[in-house]
């Protein structure tokens, strides 16, 4: 994981190399650091914890300088300390690099180079790759960006870095395979490197991905150039930023997560935006449009994605099996990747991914564009590795999601994904009208059901109160409220650390059930649609073992209100629709009992927003 941010130009390097750093902080925040070249030295400033310490920390060291490499670090190799935290720097402190990703084979590296006198003050795999292009420089005789190039020849595994060298302070020397990172071309010719677009908005809207083993060299007043690893010279393509920068502020919200919760409305909308028209009953999805007829008649369909975004798969395969009538099945990317899964030209692999690189979604992609399956993507970061390497795809556009915790992606891949099984329904006549008329008119109103739910946010806060010590937690639903069970129990577990589980409302009684004492929470989906009797007998059973239960039920709903301890009531709509007003309670509950224990609620212990490692 970790955020990588650097700048070069005629500005003081130290405040915007910071600034950025705080945006990427999402991306780990286990420690932090920036280094610094001026007058032929190299200052290196790093401290565990996270960007804040390295801001009180640098209060009054001399941070002049006009070019600055920053990173925030998610630890892999190495414990989160001091001298883990990057940069790191080779042996004579000529160069510094920072890195996200892994160097997989660093311990044979590391041998090779300690067998040659290099001695390490870290245990990452990162200070090897710099002691790795040092080594080559001193040998080889080769500039710095020539050492890197050949250093990274060796190297196995992923990597996006930002080199600065001492011999040249113009120049920083930039590469990624795996691991995004974008170059920000300035108006003064400045620029500006970093993980995802959000420390450059401010600066340009002028941008170029770099695409897997390309190095850039960048020189202050002199040009962008770019290389293949071969050492081929490339035309960078320059592309436009569509970023707002007040997505990225918090509006007034205690937290990025309340303020992405309280957003939902929009991004929905934003979402259905120009892909739905209810008058002459049309749904379409511009970016899959050549698709559509294939995934109508596809054998199957496979979709791949982690945590929440495979909660989101799992609504999808739900819709696009009841409306369009196509096998689905959903894996987790890390599974499918590594156990020879039966692929062929005929199937369709979707992934599903907010950030669009996690480094498990991607490798299930290219294995299974390596097998000639088409492939197909909804992200929600544009340009970010995974919509590029898709055959095609589909936006969620739900603005950037900074809260470490998946709340808006999740809706917005749910309603991409009900866009698409009705597209696809429709191109295959699964669908009467009437049914189709039915729901793209419910779908309609979803963002204004969403607002009502969030009107009831004091009575959620205050019922959250009596839950906020418990120790477990079990969430149930069925059909396609499991998947939102699924997705009520992780948010639990990610920002409040309390043990939660989701789980099919029937199976419980085939186990979970004996968890089920006075002081255990169940919270469950009971609205009305084909399972609710069956879940009202759920509830009752979990009654009968005094357990406290929390039910989320339709309007003027009074059988469940009289049983449980509390209910919460959401608008009627369609049901093929309601995980995307089931899920929003679950993600306030999950957000005000955080608040009351204390917790990071928008950076959860351990964990990152997007997970670039395996
Ligand atoms: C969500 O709350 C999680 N933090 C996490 O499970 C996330 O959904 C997962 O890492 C997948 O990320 P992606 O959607 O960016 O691929
Ligand atoms: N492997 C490096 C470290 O542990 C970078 C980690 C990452 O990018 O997640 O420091």
């Amino acid at each position: 994981m970790c955020g990588i941010v650097a700048y070069i130009g005629q500005e003081q390097a130290f405040p915007i190399v910071l600034k950025g750093l705080k945006r990427l902080e999402y991306r780990g925040y286990d420690s932090a650091g920036i280094a610094l070249l001026e007058n032929g030295e190299i200052k290196n400033y790093k401290r565990q914890g996270k960007v804040a310490e390295l801001e009180s920390f640098t209060d009054n060291q001399d941070t002049e300088g006009t070019v600055g490499i920053g990173h925030t670090r998610w630890a892999t190799h190495g414990l989160p300390n001091d001298i883990n935290a990057h940069p790191h720097t080779s042996g004579n402190g000529d160069i510094a690099l920072i890195h996200n990703g892994i160097i997989e084979n660093y311990d044979i590296l590391k041998e090779g180079l300690l067998s040659r006198g290099h001695k390490f003050e870290s245990e990452t795999d990162t200070e090897v790759l710099v002691h790795l292009i040092q080594d080559i420089k001193d040998h080889e005789k080769v500039s710095t960006a020539e050492a890197v190039r050949l250093a990274l020849n060796n190297v196995i595994g992923a990597y996006a870095i930002v080199v600065l060298s001492k011999d040249n302070p113009d120049q920083l020397i930039a590469a990624r395979k795996s691991s995004p990172l974008v170059v920000g071309i300035g108006k003064k010719g400045d620029y500006y490197l970093a993980s995802d677009a959000t420390p450059i908005v401010e600066y340009t809207n002028e941008v170029v991905y770099l695409e897997d083993e390309e190095i850039a060299i960048v020189e202050r007043n002199k040009g962008l150039r770019l290389y293949n690893i071969q050492n081929q010279e490339k035309t960078p393509y320059i592309q436009e930023l569509e970023l707002q920068l007040e997505a990225l502020e918090k509006g007034g919200y205690e937290h990025f997560m309340l303020k992405e919760i309280h957003e939902q409305p929009h991004s929905i909308q934003d979402c259905f935006r120009g892909r739905l028209n209810v008058d002459t009953g049309w749904v379409g999805l511009g970016g899959i449009k050549d698709y559509e007829k294939q995934l109508a008649s596809a054998n199957r369909i496979i979709m791949v994605a982690c945590g929440t975004s495979w909660h989101a798969a799992l609504v999808g395969e739900y819709l696009f099996e009841d409306l369009a009538r196509v096998p689905v099945e959903v894996e987790y990317a890390s599974e499918f990747r590594y156990r020879n899964p039966i692929i062929d030209e005929g199937d369709i692999v979707i992934a599903i991914s907010q950030s669009g690189e996690t480094a498990d979604t991607l490798a299930a992609l290219e294995l299974a564009k390596s097998k000639g399956a088409t492939i197909l993507g909804i992200c929600n970061v544009v340009g970010s590795s995974i919509s590029r390497i898709t055959h095609a795809g589909s936006y969620t556009h739900a603005g950037p999601e900074i809260g470490v915790a998946s709340t808006k992606a999740f809706t917005a891949q749910v309603t991409v994904l009900t866009l698409m099984a009705l597209a696809i329904a429709r191109n295959k006549g699964s669908l009467n009208e009437a049914k189709f008329r039915r729901i793209i008119t419910e779908l309609e109103l979803i963002p204004e059901k969403v607002s009502k739910i969030l009107e009831s946010s004091d009575y959620i806060e205050e019922l959250s109160k009596e839950y906020k010590d418990a120790s477990n937690a079990l969430y149930l639903g069925r059909g396609n409220s499991f998947p939102v069970a699924l997705e009520g129990a992780l948010k639990l577990k990610e920002i409040s650390y309390i043990h939660a589980e989701g789980y099919p409302a029937a199976e419980m009684k085939h186990g979970p059930i004996a968890l089920i004492d006075e002081e255990m929470p169940v919270f469950v989906i009971a609205t009305k649609g084909t399972s609710y009797e069956k879940v009202v007998s759920n509830i009752q059973e979990v009654k009968a073992r005094k357990g406290k239960v929390v039910a989320i039920v339709t309007e003027g709903d009074t059988q469940v209100k009289g049983m449980a301890d509390h209910v919460i009531e959401i608008p009627n709509t369609d049901e093929h629709l309601s995980p995307l007003l089931t899920t929003i309670p679950f993600q306030l509950i999950s957000y005000y009992i955080a608040v009351m224990r204390g917790c990071n609620v928008d950076q959860p212990r351990n964990l990152a927003k997007s997970v670039t490692v395996e």
